[in-house]
């Protein structure tokens, strides 16, 4: 079949569609933005890595092999004088046997039990051994809560772990069917309505490891991204600490007046904000929004310009998102900026 594919299609069309596959793998070995999978930082995506490597090395070989057997079927077909005939049977069976049934047991047996093995050392650890998270899929965002003794901690988007310690993450649904990928740091799991699936991440050290959606789960698919922050252990008890607290009073005239819009123009309807009467759960908690460094799930950098223009219209930015617009008069908008930036 291949055989006589190759001798069907014109040489030059063949040597473009080698020259993209050479390049596509080019592509993929250079990725290096924080996000892949074959830079992994932490161990589960260490092992992923390396049954990566192992599966590209033996799926090269057999390429090479398969080539080779083509260039020398091409360049030595026609030139035996004598006709073919029933002696060429043995030798076509032989050939059948030995690269239809043996080379692919010989190449995929061990294959298979190195997959089986790292299967196996990607299992979650077990309930109480590690710190847990639950992440919640929400169309299209994160909603990130810490278990523990009375924790309330609930933030968005953002995943904050300490360097070197497995991280449980228990992983659900409130709509559709998400998947949770950390390329640099663990492999992809779906998230299912109605089903806890866990799986865990550990980094080896610190750094920002940017995690995406990758199951399509609607309009903004692309627009539910997350980050995951890997702090050396002091640094993350620190701002677990800060984290648990509530939300920081209104100071000055200019947060007060924002506060207020904030809890009078429906924005309360949706976003909790701890400390306060706001107790939405639609939307992100804001408890600590201003802490945070990207506001609708990684679409904007978390600047009052861009807050702006999320608040004023967040139809135009991110379109079918559940955040309706808000009338508001410039001055209402300028307090409610002042005071969400003032949620550290
Ligand atoms: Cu959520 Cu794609």
């Amino acid at each position: 079949m291949i055989l006589l594919t190759v001798r069907t299609v014109p040489a030059p069309y063949l040597a473009r569609f080698f020259l993209v596959v050479a390049a596509l793998a080019g592509v993929l070995g250079c990725a290096q933005n924080g996000q892949s999978a074959l830079h992994p930082a932490g161990p589960g995506a260490e092992r992923i890595a390396d049954l990566w490597w192992l599966m590209l090395a033996a799926a090269s070989a057999v390429f090479l092999l398969v080539v080779f057997s083509l260039y020398r079927a091409l360049t030595h077909r026609g030139r035996r004088s004598e006709p073919q005939g029933r002696r060429d049977e043995p030798v076509a069976t032989k050939w059948v046997l030995a690269g239809g049934v043996a080379l692919p047991t010989i190449i995929l047996t061990p294959l298979l039990i190195f997959t089986l093995h790292t299967l196996a050392r990607l299992a979650p650890p077990k309930s109480g051994s590690a710190l847990e998270v639950t992440v919640t899929g929400r169309q299209w965002w994160w909603d990130v809560q810490y278990a523990g003794a009375g924790s309330r901690l609930r933030t968005a988007n953002e995943i904050h772990i300490p360097v070197g310690r497995p991280v449980r993450i228990q992983l659900r649904s409130e709509d559709v069917i998400h998947s949770f990928w950390v390329p640099a740091l663990q492999g992809k799991l779906d998230l299912v309505p109605g089903q806890v699936n866990t799986t865990w991440l550990q980094a080896n050290r610190a750094g920002i490891y940017r995690g995406e959606c990758a199951e399509y789960c609607g309009l903004q698919h692309t627009r539910m991204q997350f980050r995951v922050v890997a702090l050396p252990a002091s640094e993350f008890s620190y701002w677990l600490t800060a984290q648990q607290r509530a939300a920081v009073p209104a100071a000055d005239s200019s947060t007060r007046a924002g506060q207020a819009v904030f809890m009078s123009s429906g924005c309360a309807l949706c976003h909790a904000i701890r400390g306060t009467p706001a107790r939405g759960s639609g939307g992100p908690d804001l408890t600590h929004f201003a802490s945070r460094q990207t506001i609708a799930a990684g679409t904007l950098p978390n600047t009052k310009g861009h807050l702006a223009g999320w608040i004023a219209n967040p139809q135009a930015i991110k379109p079918g998102n559940l955040m309706p617009r808000i009338p508001l008069e410039p001055e209402q908008l300028r307090t409610l900026l002042v005071y969400l930036g003032s949620l550290r």
